[in-house]
């Protein structure tokens, strides 16, 4: 495991430069040199899952920039968290032409009739950030290294207990939160926490009060901020009548959002009784202001601008007969197949370098903040 991260992290630093090179090319050249090829100003379809978090809607926005600088037409659409109605939507896409769809699926199992009608127009398929399960007809995915993303978290909580450089031994009190169980990131993500916090829970220097530890018992429908903030509330009071919580693992933003909602209702936050660490995922804007103002204590930070440039070039190199580029031809089986995948590699910002990390990158306006 340690020498495939390495591996990956060596290939994601070349690939970085290949993409910013690759990206100078394509500004220098102004689409005036054009291979000619019949693709060449067709439409690709990009379905989103839903407009409801700001990282989709910029997810969509690079990516269809992106591939109108290629020369090619976009048609960007967003199912709103309904998986019937990403799956209609696709439908559509197909019948109007498309040359190719990126998809970030809503329900990754939900896809295998609508991907073979794919295939059968010989559209092909990459799968964006969450990998489509169940089906032959996807030729590849671009993502981020998902595991590595919970890593971060896991690693964050116990640095900051003290636990892993051994200055406090605890027990501490720590909850536990997944994201959906129809999105194959979810079990990576968790998996990937679980690897650095289950040594901690085994040793009872973490203790998860509730006794909520199991992947199934912790998830949270379509990622959603309110069901999180209720199950936070219903374990608060459950669990936590005399004890305090000093940690809570949150896979993404919008969850974390929820939980420290829950958590300021019951008095957190005061002087005497401090917010426990809480995790997140994706520099959502709302939670970056919540890190400055010490509440959320770190986020994942996934470039989606690098994201989109990276499915676009698959959709490029696959519409002029080259081959993608990856980095990983292992990890991601969907069950019918091993997807090739080009990963990127995720950062952990806390408030000591998201400066750096999401401001000066640009990835966020200091005016927003
Ligand atoms: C996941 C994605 C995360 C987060 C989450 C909720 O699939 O990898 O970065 O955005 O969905 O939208």
């Amino acid at each position: 495991m340690r020498n495939r991260r390495a591996a990956l992290a060596a290939i994601a630093g070349a690939a970085s430069l290949a993409l910013t090179l690759s990206a100078c090319g394509q500004n220098s050249e102004g689409g005036s040199e054009e291979s000619g090829d019949s693709a060449k100003g067709g439409t690709i379809g990009i379905a989103m899952p839903t407009k409801s978090s700001e990282r989709w809607i910029a997810d969509g926005n690079n990516v269809k920039k992106d591939l109108e600088s290629k020369g090619y037409k976009t048609q960007l659409v967003y199912g709103e968290d309904d998986p019937d109605q990403q799956v209609s939507q696709i439908e559509n896409l197909i019948t109007q032409g498309v040359k190719a769809l990126i998809v970030a699926a809503i329900d990754n199992k939900s896809m295998n009739n609508v991907l073979q009608q794919a295939k059968d127009a010989n559209i092909p398929v990459i799968s964006y950030d969450r990998l489509i399960l169940g089906s032959p007809n996807v030729d590849y995915y671009a993502s981020f290294d998902n595991e590595k993303v919970g890593e971060l978290q896991g690693t964050y909580i116990v640095e900051k207990l003290g636990l892993k450089d051994g200055s406090k031994n605890g027990p501490f009190n720590i909850e536990l939160f997944a994201g959906s169980n129809d999105d194959n990131n979810t079990r990576y993500f968790f998996q990937g926490a679980m690897n650095v916090l289950q040594p901690y829970i085994d040793k009872k220097q973490l203790v998860v009060r509730s006794g909520q530890t199991k992947l199934n018992q912790v998830t949270t429908l379509r990622w959603d901020g309110g069901t999180a903030q209720k199950r936070m509330d219903d374990i608060l009071t459950s669990a936590y009548k005399r004890e305090r919580v000093d940690a809570v693992l949150s896979p993404y933003d919008g969850i974390s959002i929820g939980i420290l909602s829950a958590l300021k209702s019951d008095d957190y936050g005061s002087k005497s009784k401090p917010l426990p660490i809480v995790t997140g995922q994706d520099a959502e804007l709302a939670s970056v202001k919540s890190i400055i103002a010490n509440q959320q204590s770190m986020t994942v930070y996934k470039d989606t601008r690098q994201l989109a440039k990276v499915a676009s070039n698959m959709v490029d190199a696959l519409l002029n007969d080259k081959k993608p580029e990856v980095n990983d031809t292992k990890t991601y089986d969907n069950g019918s197949k091993v997807v090739p995948a080009y990963l990127l590699e995720p950062v952990a910002v806390d408030k000591t370098n998201y400066q750096k990390e999401v401001v000066d990158s640009g990835y966020i306006k200091a005016s927003d903040l």
